[in-house]
């Protein structure tokens, strides 16, 4: 296995370890997930009582065949604790997620979540955002005056397709690959393509994990984001303050 896969694979373990009994999750999508969600299925399998709400069809499928239970977001109204990749990530745990096009699941869900923590391998870790484009789920409907909105902005954008298609993402919707120019502020250009009619959400999550696990050659780190500390973790119905 290559050294990036390993260390994929190593923080989510390490995150993996953060689950409990009776514990209802969140189960992001992409490539450090699958790490994760194999984990997830070997103790769920062992007896570990998961249940599980799933960002995307790709993630649904793997867990199910995995022993996890999946439910549909309406029959819970609390997930303990969500767990995704990321695809870049800066010291002030800004990120940008949507590589995979499951944005729009992986925000709810962590906006629900008691916990949020973020695996990757150290790739990930940036000193800007920006090389990675930000990933924008629009309404196919008016798409292009979507698209001429946020050229406006001054930034570039792509309609993103995948094997000469356009792509779609599980909610049937288009994605817009957006290029930010290094000297607008990105968060402000961000929360700005938001607000455009047409826009439903894009990759960009201000601060809203817990903790991030990143997986490095000798093994994992953890870091914690103040600004979610002293989060309530429920478990079983016993509050916990961390
Ligand atoms: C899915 O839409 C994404 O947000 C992923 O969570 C993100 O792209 C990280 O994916 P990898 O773990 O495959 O790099």
């Amino acid at each position: 296995m290559e050294e990036k896969e390993k260390q994929k694979q190593r923080a989510a373990e390490a995150a993996a370890r953060h689950l409990q009994d009776d514990m209802t999750i969140g189960l992001g999508t992409g490539s450090t997930a699958y790490y994760l969600i194999l984990e997830a299925g070997r103790m769920a399998k062992a007896g570990m009582r998961l249940k599980a709400v799933t960002t995307s069809k790709a993630t649904e499928e793997l867990a199910r065949s995995h022993h996890i239970s999946v439910i549909l977001p309406e029959e819970t109204d609390c997930v303990d604790l969500a767990i995704d990749g990321v695809d870049e990530i800066d010291r002030e745990f800004r990120a940008v997620k949507g590589g995979g096009g499951a944005l729009l699941r992986e925000k709810i869900v962590a906006s629900k979540a008691k916990e949020v923590i973020w695996i990757m391998d150290e790739s990930k870790l940036v000193e800007r955002l920006g090389a990675f484009p930000l990933a924008v789920e629009i309404l196919p409907f008016g798409y292009a005056w979507t698209a001429n909105a946020i050229l406006d902005l001054g930034c570039a954008a792509k309609i993103r397709s995948q094997e000469g298609q356009q792509f779609h993402t599980d909610n049937g919707n288009q994605i817009l690959d957006v290029t930010i120019p290094k000297e607008l502020d990105y968060g402000r250009v961000a929360e700005t393509i938001k607000g455009i009619p047409g826009v439903l959400e894009t990759g960009y999550f201000d601060r809203a994990c817990s903790r991030i696990i990143i997986g490095t050659s000798q093994g994992t780190e953890e870091r914690v984001n103040p600004a979610r500390k002293g989060s309530l973790l429920r478990i079983g119905g016993i509050i916990n303050e961390e």
